[in-house]
Protein backbone atom coordinates (compact mmCIF):
# COMPACT_ATOMS: atom_id res chain seq x y z
CA UNK A 1 0.00 0.00 0.00
CA UNK A 2 1.26 3.46 -0.84
CA UNK A 3 1.96 5.27 2.52
CA UNK A 4 1.31 9.34 1.45
CA UNK A 5 2.78 11.70 4.43
CA UNK A 6 0.77 14.55 5.67
CA UNK A 7 2.53 17.78 6.55
CA UNK A 8 0.75 19.47 8.89
CA UNK A 9 1.59 23.77 9.10
CA UNK A 10 4.68 23.14 11.31
CA UNK A 11 5.55 20.53 8.76
CA UNK A 12 5.56 22.94 6.01
CA UNK A 13 7.30 25.56 8.00
CA UNK A 14 10.28 23.33 9.52
CA UNK A 15 10.89 22.26 5.90
CA UNK A 16 11.15 25.57 3.93
CA UNK A 17 12.34 28.51 5.10
CA UNK A 18 11.08 32.13 3.76
CA UNK A 19 14.34 32.19 1.28
CA UNK A 20 14.50 29.19 0.48
CA UNK A 21 10.16 30.03 -0.59
CA UNK A 22 11.66 33.10 -2.51
CA UNK A 23 13.90 30.80 -4.50
CA UNK A 24 11.43 27.99 -5.45
CA UNK A 25 8.75 30.85 -6.49
CA UNK A 26 11.37 32.88 -8.33
CA UNK A 27 11.56 29.40 -10.35
CA UNK A 28 7.70 28.99 -10.71
CA UNK A 29 7.58 32.51 -12.56
CA UNK A 30 10.43 32.17 -14.71
CA UNK A 31 9.22 28.54 -15.53
CA UNK A 32 5.70 29.83 -16.15
CA UNK A 33 6.80 32.66 -18.54
CA UNK A 34 8.57 30.28 -20.70
CA UNK A 35 5.77 28.37 -20.97
CA UNK A 36 7.54 25.11 -19.36
CA UNK A 37 4.76 24.81 -16.71
CA UNK A 38 1.20 24.51 -16.85
CA UNK A 39 -1.66 26.60 -15.31
CA UNK A 40 -5.26 26.32 -15.89
CA UNK A 41 -7.93 28.17 -14.50
CA UNK A 42 -8.20 28.78 -11.02
CA UNK A 43 -11.88 27.58 -10.65
CA UNK A 44 -14.12 29.40 -8.23
CA UNK A 45 -16.84 27.93 -6.38
CA UNK A 46 -19.22 30.24 -4.49
CA UNK A 47 -20.14 30.21 -1.01
CA UNK A 48 -22.55 32.98 -0.35
CA UNK A 49 -22.50 34.50 1.78
CA UNK A 50 -19.72 33.33 3.86
CA UNK A 51 -16.89 33.55 1.20
CA UNK A 52 -15.91 30.92 -1.79
CA UNK A 53 -13.39 28.03 -2.76
CA UNK A 54 -11.03 27.68 -5.17
CA UNK A 55 -9.31 24.75 -7.16
CA UNK A 56 -6.01 25.79 -8.55
CA UNK A 57 -4.41 22.70 -10.56
CA UNK A 58 -0.87 23.38 -11.94
CA UNK A 59 1.79 20.86 -13.19
CA UNK A 60 5.87 21.25 -14.40
CA UNK A 61 9.20 19.34 -13.74
CA UNK A 62 7.50 16.32 -12.94
CA UNK A 63 4.92 17.16 -10.65
CA UNK A 64 1.43 17.99 -10.77
CA UNK A 65 -0.19 19.86 -7.71
CA UNK A 66 -4.07 21.07 -7.00
CA UNK A 67 -4.87 23.45 -4.23
CA UNK A 68 -8.23 23.63 -2.59
CA UNK A 69 -8.78 26.10 -0.23
CA UNK A 70 -11.64 28.32 0.62
CA UNK A 71 -11.55 32.61 1.18
CA UNK A 72 -14.09 33.08 3.76
CA UNK A 73 -13.02 37.38 4.91
CA UNK A 74 -15.02 37.15 8.05
CA UNK A 75 -13.76 34.12 9.24
CA UNK A 76 -11.68 35.36 12.23
CA UNK A 77 -14.62 36.58 13.56
CA UNK A 78 -15.01 33.09 14.29
CA UNK A 79 -11.31 32.17 15.17
CA UNK A 80 -11.04 30.39 12.18
CA UNK A 81 -8.25 30.90 9.47
CA UNK A 82 -9.97 33.18 6.15
CA UNK A 83 -7.81 30.24 4.06
CA UNK A 84 -7.58 26.98 4.83
CA UNK A 85 -7.43 23.32 2.96
CA UNK A 86 -4.96 21.49 1.43
CA UNK A 87 -2.40 20.81 -1.53
CA UNK A 88 -1.98 17.61 -3.34
CA UNK A 89 1.00 16.79 -4.90
CA UNK A 90 1.58 14.51 -7.18
CA UNK A 91 4.24 13.02 -9.43
CA UNK A 92 3.70 12.85 -13.69
CA UNK A 93 5.21 9.61 -14.57
CA UNK A 94 3.14 6.86 -12.88
CA UNK A 95 0.64 9.80 -11.36
CA UNK A 96 0.87 8.79 -7.56
CA UNK A 97 0.09 10.96 -5.11
CA UNK A 98 3.14 11.92 -3.26
CA UNK A 99 2.61 14.20 -0.28
CA UNK A 100 -0.60 16.39 1.50
CA UNK A 101 0.40 19.56 2.89
CA UNK A 102 -1.62 22.38 4.31
CA UNK A 103 -2.47 24.58 2.15
CA UNK A 104 -2.57 27.91 4.69
CA UNK A 105 1.36 27.37 4.96
CA UNK A 106 2.39 26.74 1.76
CA UNK A 107 -0.14 29.71 0.65
CA UNK A 108 1.49 31.96 3.52
CA UNK A 109 5.26 30.73 2.09
CA UNK A 110 4.61 31.37 -1.22
CA UNK A 111 2.27 34.91 -0.98
CA UNK A 112 5.71 36.03 1.34
CA UNK A 113 7.89 35.37 -1.17
CA UNK A 114 6.08 36.81 -4.17
CA UNK A 115 5.91 39.60 -2.28
CA UNK A 116 9.69 39.91 -1.75
CA UNK A 117 10.76 38.90 -4.82
CA UNK A 118 8.69 41.33 -6.82
CA UNK A 119 9.80 44.19 -4.38
CA UNK A 120 13.57 42.97 -4.79
CA UNK A 121 13.12 42.83 -8.65
CA UNK A 122 11.56 46.12 -8.86
CA UNK A 123 11.91 48.74 -6.20
CA UNK A 124 14.65 50.68 -6.00
CA UNK A 125 17.84 49.06 -4.99
CA UNK A 126 18.22 50.35 -1.41
CA UNK A 127 17.89 49.16 2.35
CA UNK A 128 14.81 50.87 3.59
CA UNK A 129 12.82 49.00 5.69
CA UNK A 130 9.64 47.74 3.76
CA UNK A 131 5.93 48.60 5.61
CA UNK A 132 3.33 45.69 5.58
CA UNK A 133 -0.43 46.83 5.35
CA UNK A 134 -2.29 44.38 7.05
CA UNK A 135 -0.76 41.54 8.99
CA UNK A 136 -2.82 38.63 9.78
CA UNK A 137 -1.63 35.41 8.41
CA UNK A 138 -0.42 36.05 4.84
CA UNK A 139 0.78 39.57 5.75
CA UNK A 140 3.09 38.38 8.59
CA UNK A 141 4.36 35.71 6.14
CA UNK A 142 5.82 38.51 4.04
CA UNK A 143 7.17 40.71 6.89
CA UNK A 144 8.77 37.49 7.84
CA UNK A 145 10.09 36.74 4.33
CA UNK A 146 11.77 40.43 4.40
CA UNK A 147 13.36 39.56 7.60
CA UNK A 148 14.40 36.35 6.48
CA UNK A 149 16.04 38.66 3.42
CA UNK A 150 17.41 41.07 5.98
CA UNK A 151 15.35 43.79 5.71
CA UNK A 152 13.85 45.96 7.97
CA UNK A 153 10.16 45.73 8.14
CA UNK A 154 7.18 48.32 9.68
CA UNK A 155 3.94 46.93 10.39
CA UNK A 156 0.41 48.55 10.45
CA UNK A 157 -2.86 46.69 10.87
CA UNK A 158 -6.52 48.22 10.66
CA UNK A 159 -6.71 46.17 14.44
CA UNK A 160 -3.20 48.01 16.53
CA UNK A 161 -3.01 45.26 18.70
CA UNK A 162 -2.63 42.60 15.82
CA UNK A 163 0.50 45.09 14.56
CA UNK A 164 2.11 45.08 18.21
CA UNK A 165 1.50 41.36 18.09
CA UNK A 166 3.09 40.70 15.31
CA UNK A 167 6.21 42.94 15.89
CA UNK A 168 6.36 41.11 19.25
CA UNK A 169 6.31 37.71 17.44
CA UNK A 170 8.65 38.50 14.78
CA UNK A 171 11.32 39.96 17.03
CA UNK A 172 13.97 42.42 15.59
CA UNK A 173 13.68 44.00 12.62
CA UNK A 174 10.30 44.21 13.13
CA UNK A 175 8.39 47.93 14.61
CA UNK A 176 4.74 48.91 14.73
CA UNK A 177 4.63 51.92 12.18
CA UNK A 178 3.37 55.29 13.68
CA UNK A 179 0.36 55.54 11.61
CA UNK A 180 -1.26 54.33 8.06
CA UNK A 181 -0.01 57.07 5.86
CA UNK A 182 3.49 56.35 7.49
CA UNK A 183 3.46 52.98 6.20
CA UNK A 184 1.81 53.92 3.03
CA UNK A 185 4.51 56.56 2.45
CA UNK A 186 7.52 53.91 2.86
CA UNK A 187 10.07 52.74 0.02
CA UNK A 188 8.85 49.86 -0.22
CA UNK A 189 4.83 48.66 0.45
CA UNK A 190 2.70 45.71 0.71
CA UNK A 191 -0.64 45.56 1.52
CA UNK A 192 -2.48 42.55 2.20
CA UNK A 193 -5.38 43.37 3.34
CA UNK A 194 -9.39 42.50 2.52
CA UNK A 195 -9.60 44.75 -0.15
CA UNK A 196 -12.84 46.08 0.56
CA UNK A 197 -11.14 49.22 1.09
CA UNK A 198 -8.49 51.73 -1.35
CA UNK A 199 -5.18 52.12 0.60
CA UNK A 200 -4.06 54.08 -2.28
CA UNK A 201 -6.19 57.18 -3.24
CA UNK A 202 -5.20 59.67 -6.16
CA UNK A 203 -1.77 61.46 -5.25
CA UNK A 204 -0.72 59.32 -2.70
CA UNK A 205 2.09 57.25 -4.34
CA UNK A 206 5.66 59.01 -4.17
CA UNK A 207 8.48 58.96 -6.91
CA UNK A 208 10.38 55.91 -6.65
CA UNK A 209 8.34 54.34 -4.41
CA UNK A 210 7.24 50.03 -5.06
CA UNK A 211 4.04 48.51 -3.95
CA UNK A 212 3.20 44.88 -4.21
CA UNK A 213 -0.77 44.82 -3.71
CA UNK A 214 -1.25 41.26 -2.37
CA UNK A 215 -4.81 41.29 -0.81
CA UNK A 216 -7.26 42.56 -3.99
CA UNK A 217 -7.33 38.61 -5.68
CA UNK A 218 -10.94 38.28 -6.11
CA UNK A 219 -13.64 40.20 -8.24
CA UNK A 220 -15.14 43.55 -6.30
CA UNK A 221 -11.55 43.85 -4.21
CA UNK A 222 -9.59 46.65 -4.45
CA UNK A 223 -6.73 47.73 -2.78
CA UNK A 224 -5.61 51.22 -5.08
CA UNK A 225 -7.36 53.66 -7.29
CA UNK A 226 -7.88 53.50 -10.58
CA UNK A 227 -6.42 56.46 -11.18
CA UNK A 228 -3.41 56.32 -9.01
CA UNK A 229 -2.77 52.63 -10.51
CA UNK A 230 -2.23 54.07 -14.23
CA UNK A 231 0.72 56.51 -12.49
CA UNK A 232 2.55 53.89 -12.14
CA UNK A 233 4.66 51.02 -14.59
CA UNK A 234 2.01 47.95 -13.72
CA UNK A 235 3.73 44.54 -13.37
CA UNK A 236 1.15 41.29 -12.91
CA UNK A 237 1.75 37.80 -11.60
CA UNK A 238 -0.23 36.29 -14.54
CA UNK A 239 -2.10 38.26 -17.47
CA UNK A 240 -5.12 35.64 -17.54
CA UNK A 241 -5.75 36.06 -13.97
CA UNK A 242 -4.89 39.34 -12.79
CA UNK A 243 -6.49 41.02 -15.35
CA UNK A 244 -10.21 38.90 -14.21
CA UNK A 245 -9.49 39.26 -10.32
CA UNK A 246 -6.40 41.48 -9.91
CA UNK A 247 -6.46 45.52 -8.96
CA UNK A 248 -5.94 45.84 -12.78
CA UNK A 249 -9.30 44.87 -13.40
CA UNK A 250 -10.70 47.99 -12.38
CA UNK A 251 -8.43 50.02 -14.54
CA UNK A 252 -9.05 47.72 -17.59
CA UNK A 253 -12.90 47.29 -16.99
CA UNK A 254 -12.64 51.56 -17.44
CA UNK A 255 -10.43 51.59 -20.04
CA UNK A 256 -7.99 53.17 -18.43
CA UNK A 257 -4.89 50.63 -18.77
CA UNK A 258 -4.65 48.67 -21.90
CA UNK A 259 -2.45 44.86 -21.84
CA UNK A 260 0.61 46.26 -23.39
CA UNK A 261 0.99 48.39 -20.90
CA UNK A 262 1.45 45.77 -17.89
CA UNK A 263 4.23 43.31 -17.67
CA UNK A 264 4.11 40.08 -16.21
CA UNK A 265 7.14 39.25 -12.99
CA UNK A 266 8.11 36.31 -14.92
CA UNK A 267 8.98 37.79 -18.19
CA UNK A 268 11.00 40.68 -16.65
CA UNK A 269 13.02 37.67 -14.43
CA UNK A 270 13.42 36.01 -17.83
CA UNK A 271 14.82 39.18 -19.57
CA UNK A 272 12.01 39.42 -21.71
CA UNK A 273 10.22 42.79 -20.36
CA UNK A 274 11.43 45.53 -18.71
CA UNK A 275 11.30 45.91 -14.81
CA UNK A 276 11.91 49.81 -13.47
CA UNK A 277 13.06 52.09 -15.73
CA UNK A 278 14.28 54.34 -13.52
CA UNK A 279 15.04 55.94 -9.69
CA UNK A 280 11.67 58.78 -10.25
CA UNK A 281 9.54 55.71 -11.65
CA UNK A 282 6.42 54.06 -9.44
CA UNK A 283 6.11 50.43 -9.60
CA UNK A 284 3.51 48.16 -8.89
CA UNK A 285 3.11 44.34 -8.44
CA UNK A 286 -0.56 43.14 -8.70
CA UNK A 287 -0.79 39.60 -7.49
CA UNK A 288 -3.86 37.56 -7.52
CA UNK A 289 -1.40 34.06 -6.36
CA UNK A 290 -0.84 31.51 -8.89
CA UNK A 291 -1.09 27.80 -8.46
CA UNK A 292 2.24 27.37 -9.84
CA UNK A 293 3.77 29.19 -6.89
CA UNK A 294 2.14 26.49 -4.46
CA UNK A 295 3.26 24.04 -6.88
CA UNK A 296 6.86 24.76 -6.38
CA UNK A 297 6.81 25.30 -2.68
CA UNK A 298 5.02 21.90 -2.01
CA UNK A 299 7.75 20.71 -4.42
CA UNK A 300 9.95 21.90 -2.42
CA UNK A 301 8.79 20.86 0.64
CA UNK A 302 8.15 17.35 0.26
CA UNK A 303 12.12 17.25 -1.92
CA UNK A 304 13.48 18.37 1.43
CA UNK A 305 11.48 15.50 3.56
CA UNK A 306 12.32 13.19 1.14
CA UNK A 307 16.25 14.11 1.55
CA UNK A 308 16.14 13.30 5.12
CA UNK A 309 12.59 11.72 6.08
CA UNK A 310 14.32 11.20 10.09
CA UNK A 311 14.52 15.23 10.40
CA UNK A 312 10.09 15.09 10.49
CA UNK A 313 9.78 12.37 13.00
CA UNK A 314 6.47 14.38 13.34
CA UNK A 315 4.78 13.71 9.37
CA UNK A 316 2.72 10.78 9.88
CA UNK A 317 1.99 8.98 6.57
CA UNK A 318 -1.47 7.70 5.48
CA UNK A 319 -2.21 4.29 3.41
CA UNK A 320 -4.16 5.09 0.56
CA UNK A 321 -5.40 2.42 -1.90
N1 LIG B 1 -2.15 37.50 -3.71
C1 LIG B 1 -2.05 36.36 -3.08
O1 LIG B 1 -1.29 35.48 -3.49
C2 LIG B 1 -2.85 36.14 -1.84
C3 LIG B 1 -2.57 35.02 -1.04
C4 LIG B 1 -3.28 34.86 0.15
C5 LIG B 1 -4.26 35.77 0.52
N2 LIG B 1 -4.53 36.82 -0.32
C6 LIG B 1 -5.54 37.82 0.04
O2 LIG B 1 -4.94 38.66 1.01
C7 LIG B 1 -5.93 39.16 1.89
C8 LIG B 1 -5.53 38.88 3.33
O3 LIG B 1 -5.49 37.46 3.53
P1 LIG B 1 -5.11 36.85 4.96
O4 LIG B 1 -5.27 35.38 4.83
O5 LIG B 1 -3.82 37.39 5.44
O6 LIG B 1 -6.29 37.45 5.83
P2 LIG B 1 -6.35 37.74 7.40
O7 LIG B 1 -7.79 37.87 7.73
O8 LIG B 1 -5.54 36.73 8.14
O9 LIG B 1 -5.60 39.15 7.55
C9 LIG B 1 -6.10 40.36 7.07
C10 LIG B 1 -5.58 41.45 7.99
O10 LIG B 1 -5.84 42.72 7.38
C11 LIG B 1 -6.29 43.61 8.40
N3 LIG B 1 -7.05 44.67 7.77
C12 LIG B 1 -8.33 44.67 7.31
N4 LIG B 1 -8.62 45.84 6.71
C13 LIG B 1 -7.51 46.61 6.79
C14 LIG B 1 -7.18 47.92 6.38
N5 LIG B 1 -8.06 48.67 5.72
N6 LIG B 1 -5.93 48.40 6.65
C15 LIG B 1 -5.02 47.65 7.32
N7 LIG B 1 -5.28 46.38 7.73
C16 LIG B 1 -6.50 45.87 7.47
C17 LIG B 1 -7.08 42.74 9.35
O11 LIG B 1 -7.21 43.32 10.63
C18 LIG B 1 -6.23 41.45 9.34
O12 LIG B 1 -5.24 41.48 10.36
C19 LIG B 1 -7.24 38.50 1.45
O13 LIG B 1 -7.93 39.36 0.59
C20 LIG B 1 -6.79 37.26 0.69
O14 LIG B 1 -7.75 36.82 -0.22
C21 LIG B 1 -3.84 37.02 -1.47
Amino acid sequence: MPVVPVFTARDVYAALDPSGAVEAVREAFVEHARGAWTMPSKVYLDAPPNGDFRAMPASGGGWAVLKWVNSYPRNPARALPTVSGVVLLSETDAGQLQAVLDAGAVTALRTGAAAVLAAETLARPTLAPAAVVGVGVNGRAVARTFLAREREVQLWDAEPVQASLVAEELGEGATVAADLADALAADIVVTVTPGREVLFHDGSLHAGQHVSLMGADGPGKAEIAVEELVRAHVVCDEWEQASHNGDISHALEARKLRREQVAELGKILLGEQIGRRDEHEITVFDSTGLAVQDLAVAVAVFTRYREAPASFPDVVGVELG
